[in-house]
């Protein structure tokens, strides 16, 4: 049986079969790798609309097609990592244009921007966009994007999707979100009318720590057109191998990311009450300045927390006393892992930018993986002591 549309899958069910349809000469269930980076023409000009594997491959369609379908969207695009992602939303645009940006953003976005995008042309301003009004104040005539993350990496800043929604429609600026945090699962932003959703699929929607890659879904149709003509154009796209281990592992995805959130909630509601920790973020605790907010746009507050312990020196006595959570960059996976932001995943960001906006060198962020939460407790508390 096809399952279509039509049958108005629920969440857990899409994430099984969106885009996956029995393969057509064997009935395989599981949709192949298509490693080809060419198709053959029956004759000159007759294709069976595949021609080339940088514009078109089956397994990635399939990917693309699923996501899409989780994001509430009509279009999807995979790359082969998430900056390629941030990249391709970017050249949307040309040199004379403004972005108003979240000022607290993944550093290699930073980068991005700043050491290579400002060459190119392009303006930006970084604001704090749970600030709404922030937003507007740094709106210019020739404005043409904001991107926000929500929630921030590694602060865990909330924007108000509604807001800013509203502030790119009322005044013709195209939205951009950066979801990777939540997934698709806890969070949906184009149902807040935002224009384009931006995933690092290397982080939850993989979420085995074996694949870099990253996608954009959209239900604009303008907008896809020329997303479809820039993926094609620059050519970062992902091998069919990732596309389908990616495809593998979003069927896990709903039981993976509320398994992340048991347990980061658990360990957020420990470290509030321990005295070795100077403070908690975790959009979960009530304390969180945008709590609200948090629990009106996502459905549950996943598994990312970050701490300050006050010290360089002691963000790094509890990193390397850690024995389950492992010191690396990146996040999302089964496994918890455990980062210092201001000189891993951030470095690229200047000091006095960080610790405008509270990173400071005690920051450390956990990645709270699915293990056994007495274990995890156990593992963090040793480390503090
Ligand atoms: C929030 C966020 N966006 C984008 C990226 C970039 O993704 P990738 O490392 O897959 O290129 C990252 C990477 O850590 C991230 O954390």
């Amino acid at each position: 049986m096809v399952i279509t549309k039509q049958h108005k899958m629920r969440f857990k069910t899409k994430a099984v079969h969106a885009g996956q349809e029995p393969e057509e000469i064997t009935g395989a269930v599981t949709t192949p790798i298509f490693q080809t980076s060419t198709y053959s023409n029956k004759k000159l000009g007759e294709t069976k609309g595949f021609d080339y594997g940088r514009t078109i491959n089956p397994t990635r369609t399939a990917l693309e097609k699923c996501i899409a379908e989780l994001e509430n969207g009509k279009y999807g695009f995979c790359f082969s990592s998430g900056m390629a992602a941030v990249h391709t939303v970017v050249a949307l645009f040309q040199k004379g244009d403004h972005i108003v940006c979240s000022d607290n953003v993944y550093g290699g976005t930073y980068r991005l921007y700043e050491q290579i995008m400002r060459n190119f042309g392009l303006d930006f301003t970084y604001v704090d966009t749970s600030d709404a009004g922030l937003i507007e104040k740094a709106v210019k005539p020739n404005t043409k994007l904001i991107y926000v993350e929500t929630p921030t990496n590694p602060m865990l800043g909330i924007s108000d999707l509604e807001a800013v929604s509203k502030i790119g429609k009322s005044k013709n600026i195209m939205t951009c979100v950066d979801n990777t945090f939540m997934s698709p699962y806890f969070q949906n932003p184009l149902d807040f009318g935002i224009d384009i959703v931006l995933h690092s699929s290397t982080k939850y929607i993989n979420g085995h720590c074996d694949v870099i890659g990253g996608c954009l879904i959209t239900s604009d149709d303008s907008i896809a057109e020329r997303l479809k003509f820039l993926q094609n154009s620059i050519g970062s796209v992902p091998a069919p191998f990732d596309c389908f281990l990616i495809l593998r592992a979003i069927k896990t995805l709903p039981l993976r990311m509320q398994a992340h959130n048991d347990n980061a909630a658990a360990i957020a509601e420990s470290l509030a009450k321990n005295d070795k920790v100077v403070k908690v973020f975790y959009p979960g605790l009530t304390t969180h300045p945008q709590h609200k907010i948090a629990k009106k746009q996502m459905s549950g507050f996943g598994g990312i927390i970050s701490i300050d312990l006050g010290s360089y020196e002691k963000a790094k006595t509890f990193c390397d006393k850690l024995r389950i959570f492992q010191i690396a960059e990146s996040l999302g996976g089964v496994e918890s892992l455990v980062c210092h932001p201001p000189s891993m995943t951030h470095g690229s960001i200047p000091k006095e930018m960080r610790e405008e906006i509270g990173l400071t060198d005690g920051i450390i962020r956990l990645s709270v993986g699915i293990e056994d939460i007495e274990d995890l407790m156990e593992d963090i508390n040793n480390a503090l002591k």
